[in-house]
């Protein structure tokens, strides 16, 4: 089965091709850091007109890479949400326009769905599975019993753990996005600054907006006594105490809930810190980590995901779909 894919959610715009929801045959993506960049974050008016821009190169040239005629297509899966509903609705339509001009099925897929299925890019799950998923957007601790069946365990109460790295660099004007500079420059300080508790007790929710506002005070009272901030040594506290938390949780929904695999996903899933601390405290189930070129956005994570949905689900989309800025995970 083929599956041409869409993702178009934020500021990357992506389409890929895959062969039996398993093998890659092209991934093209598109991103649009370096616009976005002198603003300090993504402007949703400006992503939508990049996505724009560049939806129809980047089909081409997915279409280029994978050799595959438009005829050898089963299936069209594209992200439908959460995003920005400006981003969205261009890879909608987009995938929309394909699946009618070429009479090919379509699906919307979830967003978290695509970074949940991002493992299992060459590689098989086994379940029951306990999956951590950490982007820009969200914070979850996600149990699956079989494919496509999501029970969320527990979830951010306030900021998303992708959000308060990206605000803790900006606070010590690190640039953006902030998570792979914080990530770089933890690895070279020690963790000497004192971080509040930010456990939440035995829940597996989360919590993140307390830790980023304690930074942001730290720094300002740092600057107001007209001293230095030791930059890799706060990245190093806040990071210490970020995964310590993530691998914690995590720990714990393994063993009660028997986990035969333990899998990350989402854009901070890239980090080193939270991936060394996997490495060294999970070591009783099978531990799937995805590639870096997969734990940010990316199409071929949603195709991926489309084919596990449309196997499991048997429902198709019709020309009706449409973006939706906030979408339930079920
Ligand atoms: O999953 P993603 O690409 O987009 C969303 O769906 O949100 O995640 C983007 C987020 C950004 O907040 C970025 O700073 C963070 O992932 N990120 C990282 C790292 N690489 C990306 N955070 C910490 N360490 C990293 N190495
Ligand atoms: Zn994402």
């Amino acid at each position: 089965m083929i599956v041409l894919s869409v993702e178009s959610s934020c500021d990357e715009t992506s389409v890929s091709i895959q062969r039996d929801g398993k093998v890659i045959l092209s991934n093209v993506v598109l991103s649009q850091i370096d616009v976005h960049k002198q603003y300090g974050g993504v402007v949703p008016e400006i992503a939508s007109r990049e996505h724009i821009k560049g939806i129809t190169m980047v089909f081409e040239e997915a279409l280029e890479q994978a050799q595959i005629p438009k005829d050898d297509i089963d299936l069209v899966a594209v992200t439908k949400g959460p995003g920005l509903i400006g981003s969205l609705l261009v890879g909608v339509n987009a995938a929309k326009a394909f699946a009618f001009a070429n009479q090919i099925p379509l699906v919307g897929v979830h967003h978290i769905a695509g970074h949940i299925y991002s493992n299992a890019i060459e590689r098989d799950l086994a379940f029951p599975l306990i999956c951590l998923v950490v982007s820009g957007g969200h914070t979850e601790l996600i149990l699956m019993e079989e494919h496509y069946d999501f029970q969320k365990l527990g979830e951010t109460m306030d900021d998303a753990v992708g959000e308060a790295y990206d605000k803790v660099a900006r606070t010590v004007g690190l640039g953006y996005p902030g998570g792979p500079i914080v990530d770089q420059l933890a690895i070279e300080g020690q963790p000497t600054y004192p971080m509040p508790d930010i456990s939440m007790g035995d829940t597996f929710d989360f919590s993140f907006s307390g830790i980023k506002s304690h930074v942001i005070n730290l720094v300002h009272n740092i600057h107001q006594r007209n001293e230095e901030v030791h930059v890799s040594n706060l990245c190093a506290s806040f990071q210490e105490a970020v995964t310590d938390v993530l691998v914690d949780k995590s720990k714990r929904a393994i063993e009660q809930y028997d986990a035969k695999m333990f899998i990350i996903a989402g854009g901070v899933a890239a980090n080193k810190g939270l991936r060394k601390k996997i490495d060294e405290q999970i070591t009783d189930v099978e531990v799937v980590v995805p590639q870096f070129k997969y734990c940010t956005d990316n199409a071929a994570m949603i195709g991926i995901a489309g084919y596990y949905q449309y196997k499991k689900i048997q429902k198709t989309d019709d020309m009706t779909l449409n973006g939706a800025s906030r979408l339930r995970l079920e």
